[in-house]
């Protein structure tokens, strides 16, 4: 099931002299996918990063909603949510595909028999059935894009956040994974989407929001 992240009078800076984030208020509802777009360097990834709860607000709350009720475990929102961050390598933790995805099973979402074959099917969809026991490092970067994306999959109940899914993506692939967000939403349509490619996923967007240089939203 997946999450509303609510972000309340948010401020966010790297450093003293520049807010990349500057009193955010919006909601990014269990039922709605956004995308987000706006220039390199405005702090996207950082958004990302702070509704993903991977970084604290300077003042102001992420807060986080399933049902109406407010979650406050941890544990409770990352059974919820599934993150893919910008640079791929830092969504992978084991040392083959076939480790990878097993991961992403933990806590056992199928019984052991059925995993096997849910793992199988996602690295073919994925074209990795050949690289399965590969060591990551030998994989191309649309390989690991692929990879990383395929763990994500295997939650389409969840919220997901993703922070430039079509990067090092062929075309081939890219429209495998516009078609899997479609069927996503068929599931549930919380999403946050960062992309520059916005014309492509304008069929699948509730809104979109850019975020501008002073840290600041906006409504395309
Ligand atoms: N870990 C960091 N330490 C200091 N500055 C950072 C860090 N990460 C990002 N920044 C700076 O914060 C700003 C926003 O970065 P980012 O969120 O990655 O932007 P975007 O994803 O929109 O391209 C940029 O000016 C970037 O240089
Ligand atoms: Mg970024």
């Amino acid at each position: 099931m997946s999450i509303s992240i609510d972000f309340q009078q948010v401020c966010f800076s790297y450093r003293r002299d520049k807010a990349v984030l500057n009193n955010l208020n919006f909601i990014m509802p269990a039922d709605k996918t956004i995308l987000l777009t706006g220039e390199n360097g405005t702090g996207k990834s950082t958004l990302a990063y702070l509704a993903a709860g991977l970084l604290k607000p300077l003042s102001g709350k992420v807060a986080y909603y399933a049902n109406g009720q407010k979650l406050c475990k941890k544990e409770e929102v990352y059974q919820k949510l599934s993150y893919l961050r910008q640079k791929t390598e830092d969504n992978l933790l084991c040392a083959t595909p076939w480790e990878d995805l097993a991961l992403w099973l933990i806590p056992p979402a199928y019984k052991d028999s059925e995993s096997d074959s849910v793992i199988s099917d996602k690295l073919v969809e994925w074209n990795l059935e050949d690289k399965q026991h590969t060591p990551l490092w030998e994989l191309s970067a649309g390989e690991l894009k692929c990879l990383a994306f395929a763990g994500i999959a295997l939650h389409p109940h969840r919220y997901w956040i993703l922070d430039e899914p079509l990067s090092s993506l062929d075309e081939c692939h890219m429209q495998r994974l516009l078609s899997t967000l479609k069927a996503k939403q068929d599931f549930s349509r919380g999403m946050l989407i960062i992309s520059h490619q916005t014309e492509l996923f304008s069929g699948l967007a509730d809104e979109v929001l850019i975020l501008g240089p002073e840290g600041t939203l906006s409504t395309l």
